[in-house]
């Protein structure tokens, strides 16, 4: 079916300056980009999308990660948008990344890690209403 999926580019992959490469792979395995928005995070809003690691021991090194610079929110969208998202991004830590991945090809730790993506349908709706107002959204 097609889905949505919400994908940040992250402080690390921003200050490289691999916007365009990383959403040349989105776009190339067929998601496309339906909204998108380039925003320097709060703690506040960090620590508010990130809530569900609140009590993780690595929260407060994520949400200072995440405002270290400005990152690229986008709403993807595609057949299995979600899992398709998640197989160009690899796994969460770099170094278990398979070849060709994103976060294999540009992340270089599990905090810097170059992207995220939502997890699972509800994660995806709740992700993306957290940053995109229904307006803000260009079905195509
Ligand atoms: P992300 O997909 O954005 O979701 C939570 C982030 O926490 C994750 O990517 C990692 O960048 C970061 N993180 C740091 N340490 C860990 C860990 N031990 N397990 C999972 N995520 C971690």
């Amino acid at each position: 079916a097609t889905e949505r999926t919400l994908s940040i580019i992250k402080p690390d992959a921003v200050a490289k300056n691999a916007i365009g490469d990383i959403i040349a792979r989105f776009e190339k395995a067929g998601l496309k980009v339906v909204a998108a928005k380039m925003v320097h995070l709060s703690e506040e809003k960090a620590g508010g999308f990130y809530a569900e690691h609140k009590e993780r021991p690595f929260f407060k090194d994520l949400v200072g990660f995440m405002t270290s610079g400005p990152v690229v929110v986008q709403v993807l969208e595609g057949e299995g948008a979600i899992a398709k998202n998640r197989d160009l991004m690899g796994a969460t830590n770099p170094k278990e990344a398979a070849p060709g991945t994103i976060r294999a090809d540009f992340a270089e730790t599990i905090d810097a890690n170059a992207v995220h993506g939502s997890d699972s349908p509800e994660s995806a709706e709740r992700e993306i209403s957290y940053f995109f107002g229904n307006d803000e959204i260009c079905p195509r």
